[in-house]
């Protein structure tokens, strides 16, 4: 058997009809920029999510930086995040001229709090909890740490659209949150998207100008902004999949829930609670033996990643922050044994079944 950690056009074929007569109907419209196509991804997504307000922004990076440039975040400010996420998470900090203040994560591969509140000082504006691999981050702790310090949050939703906390979705838990649509995420587009949630009026006027130029109309230009818009065509491609994402993230839970069931007895499987509704992004085993493991699962046709192989605390371009190898334990190990496995609604339950003997069999 041959099992791809991702497999992309399995879901285009699945969903091809509709989406080639959505670009037949946007193509002949001719309007390819803010058409109302996204304006009615905008209200689908933000109802979805249970908040008042969605922007559709060029990528969920953007989404991220433009929610910290509408906060008024900048020079001589300090934005709290975990060291493991993809960097994005930290360089849009930078990019904004404030200083990211990495910290350690929990078991769970989320921010751990009390990391959080020890990294507090006068300069913290603001903290990003990343709901990795599908998660949803502690957010009651955070955001009573956010209380006391007055602090904001911008959830980092990049990888858990439609993972609930306490019932909550996530991009209703903080201030506002960034979602990815890139190809690879739970709700991905034919390219580079993202979507900002909120329920601030006044933050979601402040980034509507910001994705579009600061243009309040087609001359008139209020702030110095940027071009992050998501193309029309994006958006029609994303309500579209929006339709079947709660289906597709289902399956997700009953892959992980098999792959939990049969592995536990070989590795660290992801620890579940129930007032998380995670939605597996990813499924992250740990085992000391994560090396030799990837390579039998190779020589079986079964393709794995890790998330991450390096902290963004021993990054290269992290290196001016100045922290060192041994500056965040949990993280540093995790890095060295976790392992994702293929996870996608499209997997079958033979092949859920050939990666699980593949790895029982390695242990055994
Ligand atoms: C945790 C996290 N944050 C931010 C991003 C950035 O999203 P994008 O690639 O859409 O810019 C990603 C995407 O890879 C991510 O996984």
């Amino acid at each position: 058997m041959n099992i791809p950690f991702v497999n992309l056009a399995l879901q285009f074929q699945s969903l091809e009809s509709e989406l080639v007569a959505a670009f037949r109907e946007i193509g002949r419209s001719g309007v390819y920029i803010m058409g109302d196509q996204l304006s009615q991804f905008e209200a689908e997504i933000a109802s979805y999510c249970g908040v008042r307000y969605a922007l559709g922004v060029s990528d969920g990076s953007n989404a991220l930086f433009l929610s910290l440039k509408a906060l008024g975040i900048g020079p001589g400010d300090e934005v709290i995040t975990a060291t493991n996420s993809f960097i994005a998470t930290a360089w849009v900090i930078v990019a904004c001229g404030a200083k990211p203040v990495l910290v350690d994560v929990a078991e769970d591969f989320n921010i751990d709090p009390a990391c959080v509140a020890a990294a507090i000082t006068n300069k913290t504006r603001a903290i990003i909890p990343v709901h990795l691999t599908g998660r949803p981050a502690k957010m009651r702790e955070l955001k009573s740490l956010a209380e006391k310090h007055n602090l904001w949050i911008v959830e980092d939703a990049a990888q858990s659209i439609g993972a609930k906390y306490n019932g909550h979705r996530v991009g209703s838990l903080g201030n506002c949150a960034g979602f990815s649509l890139h190809p690879l995420k739970n709700l991905g587009v034919y390219g580079d998207g993202g979507v900002i949630t909120t329920d601030d009026v006044e933050l979601y006027e402040k980034i509507k100008l910001l994705r579009n130029h600061g243009l309040v109309n087609r001359d008139k230009c209020e702030v110095w902004g940027f071009n992050s818009r998501l193309d029309t065509i994006q958006a029609e491609f994303a309500r579209i999949k929006l339709r079947h994402l709660d289906r597709w993230n289902e399956r997700c839970r009953a892959i992980a829930t098999f792959y939990a069931a049969r592995l536990e007895c070989v590795v660290k499987v992801p620890p579940l609670a129930a007032h998380e509704e995670c939605v597996f992004h990813n499924f992250v085993i740990r085992t000391d033996k994560r090396d030799e493991l990837i390579i039998h699962l190779e020589s079986k046709g079964v393709q794995t990643r890790i998330h991450y192989p390096i902290p963004i605390h021993l990054q290269q371009a992290a290196k001016t922050l100045g922290y060192l190898e041994g500056s965040f334990p949990q993280a540093e190990l995790d890095a060295k044994t976790m392992l994702s496995l293929p996870i996608y609604p499209e997997l079958t339950d033979s092949e859920i079944e050939y990666v699980a003997t593949s790895i029982l069999e390695f242990f055994n």
